[in-house]
């Protein structure tokens, strides 16, 4: 039964009238409809994921790399994995995937700017190592270790064939996010002219512009003239009300302005205002 027929549209409404329209696209929505309804576990990796996908193929690439920093017991680091294979049938983009981790919990405070008084070194020590990696096996690579030391081998690596798309930073203390974001230091190539971000600790009672993941944002963006960190100006977008909201908060994209895609506008016919729209929506621009 396609979704035009007459039997479908019948039963649609019949659904919808009773249970509600969350319900029917609970049922029987794709993954993108899913989402913009809030439908999907984890919603912050989900958008972040998708927009990496349609970023990557509007920019004409087939590949991306997303990274989680902060594993502890592997919990997002699966949850990726596992969207991964539903976002690249939506998309036909495909995912690598890298997590990095002490394995050790949080490493020594080095003061106000970490949060001590909510963290303390070893918390989220790591439960079961051998696990997650059978887990994980072929579907994400963990990069275990200290970010500080493990992130320059890694930005090295990076292949402008597969670039960054996507990254979550889940470190809770400052001085990690400052190494965490040291991955924007490679060549421009290497990364999608606008990466997804999730912050994960933003938003607490303690949080502000001078400690913490905020301070490292801010420094960030003081120390690069042309890659900005700015939070994500397009949610919620048209995403319906009834699902989980607290995550638009978390969202950044850090902005490649120097990357050559960012310079000059691709040729292609002019498009009248209404064009320009669906142009707009059809490339998920939104
Ligand atoms: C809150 S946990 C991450 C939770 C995980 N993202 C999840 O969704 O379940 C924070 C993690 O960051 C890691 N971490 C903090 N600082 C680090 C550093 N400098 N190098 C590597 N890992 C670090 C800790 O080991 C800890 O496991």
């Amino acid at each position: 039964m396609t979704d035009k027929s007459i039997g479908t549209r019948v039963l649609r409404r019949l659904w919808t009238m009773a249970l509600g329209e969350r319900s029917w696209v609970s049922r029987t929505g794709d993954f993108r409809t899913r989402e913009r309804y809030g439908l999907v576990g984890r919603p912050n990796y989900a958008y972040g994921m998708l927009r990496a996908a349609d970023t990557a193929r509007y920019f004409g690439h087939d590949q991306v790399t997303i990274v989680e920093f902060g594993v502890a017991s592997g919990a997002g680091l699966i949850n990726m994995s596992d969207l991964a294979g539903l976002i690249s049938q939506e998309t036909g983009v495909s995912f690598k995937i890298y997590g990095f981790d002490t394995g050790a919990g949080l490493p020594e405070l080095r003061g106000p700017k970490d949060h001590p008084e909510i963290w303390n070194a070893g918390d989220f020590t790591m439960e079961d190592r051998a696990t997650l990696e059978r887990r994980l096996a072929g579907r994400a690579t963990i990069i275990w270790g200290d970010i500080e030391q493990t992130i320059g081998p890694f930005v090295r690596e990076l292949n402008p064939q597969v670039p960054v798309g996507f990254v979550s930073v889940d470190v809770d203390i400052y001085s990690a996010t400052i190494s965490a974001l040291k991955l924007f230091d490679g060549d421009v190539l290497n990364y999608l002219p606008a990466v997804s971000m999730y912050f994960d600790d933003v938003g607490f009672f303690f949080a502000n512009h001078w400690a913490g993941e905020l301070a490292a944002i801010n420094e960030f963006n003081e120390a690069h003239a042309l890659r900005k960190i700015d939070r994500d100006r397009s949610l919620p977008s048209d995403r319906r009300p009834g699902g989980p909201r607290s995550w638009y908060g978390h969202m950044y994209a850090c902005h490649l302005l120097d990357h050559p895609r960012r310079q000059t506008s691709m040729p292609r016919s002019q498009l009248t205002i209404n064009a320009h729209a669906r142009f707009m929506t059809e490339n998920a621009l939104f």
